[in-house]
This record gives C-alpha cells, structure tokens and sequence, in this order.
C-alpha cells in the first residue's frame, strides 16, 4: 500500500523541502515552513480531470467560449472580456474589506435574475445570516439564489454534482479543506488541493466558478502561486479604505485583455460601476491653485484623467522632506533632480509633498511631465491656463519622450471640455483628428514656459 508522505512547505511562496528550516530557501521568509502531509491515493485522484484521456483534432472540437454570461455590471463583464465564459474559474483577490463579497453578491443576484438555474453561494467565512444582512442592504433580493454555510471541500462539491446551478460562488477558498489533508484550511496544501478540486468541478460540469482568496500583506494572493495557474482569471479588488474608489484589475485573463480595470464607488447600498471615472479622479473645485496639473493615464484600454497635486515648502538644508501620496517616491525623486540640474531651480531645501486626487496609484511615465509642472507650478507660484492636459515622460537629460495612445488620451481630454494640451514634439508631429490647440514640447524648460498665471 502506498505510504503517506510528509513534508514542509512555505506558506508564503509555496516552497516544498523534506525538512523543517528555519528560514525559507525559496523566499527568505522567516518561520513560514508548515508540516503537510499528503495521501498518495489522494494525488492521484487528482489527475485527468478535464477530459476522457484522448487526444483529439483541433478542428472537430466545439467551442462554447462564444457563450457569455452577463454579470450584469458594465465594469465586471468587459474586465472579464465580455462575460463569464461558461465553465471558466475566477479568482478574486484583495485585502480584507474591500467589497469582495458584496461584489459576488451583487452579481450573483444579477445572474440569477437573468439565469434559470439557481446561483450557488458558498459561504466559508459568514453565517448565512450574515450575507442575507449584507443582502438586504443590497436592495432587491432575487428567488434563485442558494446560500451554503459550508467549509467542508467534500460536501460543496456534493451539492454542487446534486444541483443543476448557474455560478458557483465560494467565499473564501482560505477557509475551506478537504478533511483528508491534515493540515489547517488556509495551508498551503488545503488551498492547491481544494482549489483543484473546485476548479476541475466547474469545468466537468461546465459552469462558471468565482473564488474569493485573501491577499498576504504584501498584497499578493495568500497561498501557492499555482493557485494563480489553476484558474482562467484572476482579478484583484484594489483601494484605499479613506476613499470610496474600488478599481478592479485583470492580472490574468485567458478569455480578454490584461491590465483592463473596472473602477467602482462604494455606497451605502453597494458597488455603483462608475463609467465616467475621470470625474472621479478630477478635484471638485472649479477654482484654480498653483502646483496643480492634469494628466491622462491609461489603464488597460480605457483612458482617464487624473489630477496631481504638488505643495513645496520652505524646509531644512539637508532634511528637506519628500512625501509622496498615489506615485512613485523614486520617480519623483528623479523628476525633482532634473528640476535641479537642467531648469536651475534649486530644492535642497525645500520639503515637497505630492497628492495624486482620487486615490489612484499613478505608475506610468507618461505622467512624468505633469509632476514636474505641478511642483514647478508650487515653487514659483504659478498655474497652469485652466483645462489644460500635460503628457510626457521626463528622461534625465531633461528631454520630453512620446507616450502611448495619445490620441485616446486627448480625446478623453476634450470630451471633458479640455482645450488645450502640453505634449511631446514627436508625438504632436503624428498627431491626427484632434481640435484641441496642441503644445508641443521638447524640453523640461519649454514646458515650464507655459506655467503663466502669476497667483
Ligand atoms: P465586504 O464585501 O464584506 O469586503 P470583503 O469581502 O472584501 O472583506 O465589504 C465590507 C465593507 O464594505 C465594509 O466595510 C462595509 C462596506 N459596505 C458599504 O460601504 N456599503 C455596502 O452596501 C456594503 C454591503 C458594504
Ligand atoms: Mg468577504
């Protein structure tokens, strides 16, 4: 008879030895090495769960990709690519509080409106009292859909196989296990394996699967890496708990595009899709302050204009203070050196404090210029002329570099009333269909030439 082996395996990165160590030789994680202990017969019920074992021609196979199921939400279905594909696993992850429950709640009962069969949802973490609460405040509940209070991986699958359903929905894959696998649900090896077994469900029974999994503090999905392989998308729920942003990102999809972002308000009555969200991203005031400037970032494809906001002041020779909210500390670090060396405006003692509106993370270099503008905007006391757009990666000799998708960008610019954009010379040469009076630029100093209006 086969023997049941034990092994240690890392809860962090996923790292499998024979032996205990103190320190993780796969990701120099301290004390996250857990004993597991795997049955053999157990390994190989895991094997060839998606089809009968035969090799078969490209051509004769039937796809029912083209079968998409709506969410019912304008942002989940293009994040997905156009809708649930049937079939296919998804994996959700953020940190705790976000809104990923009332995310699948909200589409479970959109679904299960449009859908016959019932929409199973399969709560590990909540009583079922608690979602009907978190359901109610919801609105309107539909009849079709089934709440489970169930962690056991056993029973879920049984009334998975015993009901004809619409979507499965399990909330979270951290708190369910298999009672073969020895070790706590949550381990590395109660996530892998109930997640195989999940997944290989939904695709033998052809229906659609959300899973919810946790994020460890450094804002990855807790447990194996090969939980990310296992599924056909995994979408992360991302967000700062002081604003009611919630942006949605595909980080794996293999039916659509990755990068692509749904952006979200949380309300008193759950997630509003937004679909205008340079509004949201834009200060509210209609007045104008120096160190001030308007960028359009994209995001998978979708454009959207984001403000930055930059306040320099008088600081200590030597401790001057960089403080930097919504984007990159280096980057503007190295934007504040270019300031210094190629425009001859002096910073070393000068504290300088950037907001980016919205809390949206701005991590593209196309946003370089509007940074510089908006601190050189503070230190001299100057704005920019109102409704103006600035694009532009910022290299170290002071040069302005062409960005991506400009003419995306500068049309959503001026759907929104924008008239005039500061722009690299190499992409205004190229520059087609656009009515907005264009800039171009080819140095940091040319642009600075455009922060006017003395306050
Ligand atoms: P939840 O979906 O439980 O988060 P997760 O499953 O990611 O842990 O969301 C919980 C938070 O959202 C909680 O702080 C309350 C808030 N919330 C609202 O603001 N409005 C609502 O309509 C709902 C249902 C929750
Ligand atoms: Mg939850």
């Amino acid at each position: 008879m086969a023997k049941d082996k034990i092994f240690f395996s890392c809860s962090e990165c996923g790292y499998n030895t024979g032996n205990w160590v103190g320190k993780c030789p796969g990701c120099g994680a301290w004390d996250t090495l857990v004993e597991e202990l795997v049955k053999k017969e157990q390994k190989q019920a895991s094997k060839s769960l998606l089809g009968d074992g035969k090799a078969v021609l490209l051509s004769k196979i039937t796809g029912d990709d083209a079968i998409r199921i709506s969410c019912g939400d304008s942002e989940l279905d293009r994040i997905l690519g156009g809708g649930l594909v049937a079939g296919s696993a998804v994996l959700i992850g953020g940190d705790p509080g976000i809104g990923k429950s009332t995310l699948l709640l909200q589409s479970a009962n959109k679904i299960a409106e449009s859908r016959d069969k019932p929409v199973l949802y399969v709560t590990a973490e909540e009583s079922a009292r608690q979602i009907k609460l978190r359901a109610e405040r919801l609105g309107d509940i539909s009849n079709n859909i089934l709440i489970l209070a169930e962690n056991s991986v056993a029973n879920i699958l049984k009334i998975c196989h015993s009901t004809e359903l619409s979507l499965i929905i399990i909330d979270s894959i951290q708190m369910v296990y298999w009672e073969e696998i020895k070790s706590a649900p949550g381990s590395v090896a109660q996530v892998r394996e109930s997640a195989a077994g999940l997944v290989a469900m939904s695709k033998r029974l052809n229906v659609p699967l959300f899973i919810v999994g946790h994020v460890t503090k450094d804002g990855a999905i807790a447990g194996p890496k090969v939980l990310e392989h296992m599924v056909d998308a995994v979408l992360y729920f991302e967000g700062d708990q002081h604003h009611s942003a919630r942006i949605l990102r595909a980080v794996k999809n293999r039916f659509g595009a990755v990068g692509e972002i749904g952006i979200y308000e949380m309300a008193s009555d759950g997630l509003l899709p937004i679909n205008d969200p340079s509004r949201l991203f834009l200060s509210s005031s209609d007045y104008k302050t120096e160190g001030t400037a308007i960028t359009a970032s994209i995001e998978g494809t979708r454009p959207f204009l984001v403000e930055v906001q930059a306040l320099v002041t008088t600081g200590y020779a030597g401790s001057a203070k960089r403080r930097i909210s919504g984007a990159d500390n280096n980057r503007v670090s190295m934007l504040i050196a270019v300031l210094e060396k190629r425009c001859e405006i002096s910073m070393y003692d000068q504290d300088v404090f950037v907001n980016v509106v919205g809390g949206v993370q701005l991590d593209e270099p196309s946003a370089d210029l509007s940074l510089i503008m908006a601190i050189a905007g503070s230190i001299k006391n100057c704005s920019l002329s109102q409704r103006t757009i600035c694009l532009g990666e910022v290299g170290l000799g002071g040069e302005i570099r062409p960005v991506s998708y400009i003419e995306q960008r500068l049309k959503e610019a001026e759907r929104l009333g924008f008239d005039r954009a500061i722009i690299p010379i190499e992409n205004a040469k190229k520059l087609k269909k656009i009515k907005m009076e264009v800039t171009p630029v080819k140095e940091v100093e040319d642009a600075l030439q455009n922060l006017e209006r003395k306050l």
